[in-house]
């Protein structure tokens, strides 16, 4: 009988994700944002992931970011397992990886004294009460004062009416025995048939029916951690605060950055209602019913320590930007509660102009005609809004630029070769902005070839073909090496237009 699970799907591994919330620029970026004074990033940190799943965020953080020491746990071994096998393909020697449950960690002598920052993604609500308790327990025992908290977590009211849909799911789950994955394709097709009888829980939810769809499309592996353990438990964010309260945190704001920005999520009414709430975290968990909130990626500190004017105005001087997406592809649209909000050209395409010629500080950027003719607010405000779109990424200061360059290298190496024999992990580590970029399989591939001199298309046949693997075109597999070639030519040609730019001047390609 294992035990050590505590309740939790350990029978399958988790998805290989990469959250680019963990990543330090965009954690200091949240805490500037927020007009927080955080950890020196640029020094000599120690970080720490809880349930670090995979450890792949951790393993690309650690290349991307060599002068800070990375710790992470998470007590199913064979992740550990493969997260050490990654560190050490790419030989990264600033991460360190423990199969410990929570409460081990609590008692491991080979930590540093205390952390600079503590990152939990998909953990808080998918644990037990007794183990959330070893978490406040690690923060208030481990996290230095001025340290930065980042925990992500299932909310109320967003959940609310999805709550009985997993029951239903774990409780048919549970009248089965044996491995799990036949018995979620079983439990999601019962649930089906509960809708297809017309079961009033369905037609009387109508925003069921959209998150029911979406579920069934999602991989496996992810519905059996997301909605399979034993614990699972969506929050109200004054739980949660009060929680994390006892390790002596505070809340600074989302790391979710347009989820912020009032404009875009709420309307004049309900702007005038949380203005009229004077305690912030009653204000905060009523902004969750104005949006109905359903997830929350969010920023703590221990002891928060303002900045002042000139602080504040240096810090962002001195603050570099890249672009993570084409400039061509960056719509001038974003998506808020209240649907899509257009924004104002004459802001935004200058930043985009600047940008689209390279990585820039904002000193460097305020020199351009057109940028310098823009209020100081409206600038930080715009940058808020192109890194929470995801089109723009803050970076670390370019003091330690070598040596990112070099373990980055190591890293995407490492990763390139593992795309040969699957598509497990779809991002690579950008010694620009100390975080990654999405990289599909394809792009991969690509990249490998083209380090190597050899003919990128002829490459990537080879590697699919070696696999008895073809493409895929308007849902149709692609017959013979001349139709695979043709595409993957037409597929190679776009990939050098549009990202190739892009990598390159994310230190990637
Ligand atoms: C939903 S996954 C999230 C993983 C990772 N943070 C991510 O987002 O990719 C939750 C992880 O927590 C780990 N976990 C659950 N309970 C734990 C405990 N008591 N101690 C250590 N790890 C635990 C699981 O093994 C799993 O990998």
């Amino acid at each position: 009988m294992t035990t050590w699970t505590a309740g939790y799907v350990a029978d399958i591994g988790y998805t290989h994700g990469f959250y680019r919330e963990l990543t330090p620029a965009l954690l200091d970026f949240v805490m500037l944002t927020r007009g927080q004074r955080g950890p020196d990033f640029s020094g000599r940190l120690a970080y720490c992931e809880l349930g670090c799943g995979q450890g792949l965020s951790t393993n690309l953080l650690a290349a991307a970011n060599p002068t800070i020491e990375f710790h992470a746990t998470d007590f199913n071994p064979s992740q550990i397992a493969g997260a050490r096998a990654l560190a050490a393909e790419a030989g990264t020697p600033n991460v360190h990886f423990y199969d410990h449950s929570f409460s081990e960690f609590l008692h491991e002598p080979a930590l540093p004294a205390a952390f600079d920052v503590v990152a939990l993604h998909g953990i808080y609500s998918w644990i037990s009460p007794e183990n959330r308790a070893h978490i406040v327990e690690f923060l208030r025992r481990r996290l230095k004062p001025g340290g930065v908290v980042y925990i992500s977590y299932n909310t109320l009211p967003g959940w609310a009416a999805a709550m009985p849909l997993r029951r239903l799911l774990t409780d048919h789950a549970g009248t089965r025995t044996g491995p799990i994955l036949p018995r979620i394709d079983e439990a999601v097709a019962f649930a089906e048939s509960l809708r297809t009888a017309k079961a009033a829980y369905f037609t009387q939810n109508p925003a069921l029916a959209p998150r029911f769809d979406k579920l069934k499309g999602l991989p496996r592996s992810y519905l059996a951690h997301e909605y399979f353990n034993r614990d699972w438990t969506p929050f109200y964010f004054a739980d949660v605060a009060a929680d994390l309260a006892e390790a002596k945190l505070t809340f600074v704001g989302s790391a979710a950055l347009l989820e912020g920005v009032d404009a875009i999520n709420l309307n004049a009414e309900q702007q005038s209602i949380l203005k009229a709430c004077a305690d912030p975290v009653r204000r905060e968990t009523l902004r969750d019913y104005m949006v109905n909130q359903q997830f929350r990626r969010d920023v703590y500190v221990k002891g928060a320590l303002p900045h002042t004017v000139p602080s504040s105005r240096a810090a962002w001087t001195a603050l570099r930007f890249a672009l993570s997406t084409p400039r061509t592809e960056v719509p001038l649209k974003v998506q808020g509660s209240l649907g899509e909000a257009q924004l104002q050209e004459e802001v935004y395409s200058p930043i985009l102009d600047v940008l689209a010629k390279g990585p820039a500080t904002v000193q460097a950027i305020f020199t351009d005609p057109a940028v310098k003719a823009l209020d100081w607010g409206k600038l930080m405000e715009a940058f808020g809004i192109l890194v929470g779109s995801g089109h723009v990424q803050p970076c670390p200061s370019g003091k330690d630029d070598a040596a990112r360059l070099k373990r980055t290298r190591a890293f995407n190496a490492a990763v390139m070769r593992r795309a040969e024999a699957a598509e497990e992990i779809q991002f690579l580590a950008s010694p620009v902005t100390g975080s990654g970029v999405p990289a599909d399989r394809m792009a991969q591939l690509f990249l490998a070839a083209q380090a190597s001199g050899a003919d990128p298309v002829q490459r990537a046949w080879a590697v699919l073909q070696a696999q008895g693997q073809r493409l895929v075109k308007d849902g149709k597999p692609l017959d013979g090496a001349e139709a695979n070639l043709a595409d993957l030519r037409e597929r190679y040609d776009t990939f050098v237009k549009t990202r190739l730019p892009v990598l390159r001047q994310l230190g990637i390609a």
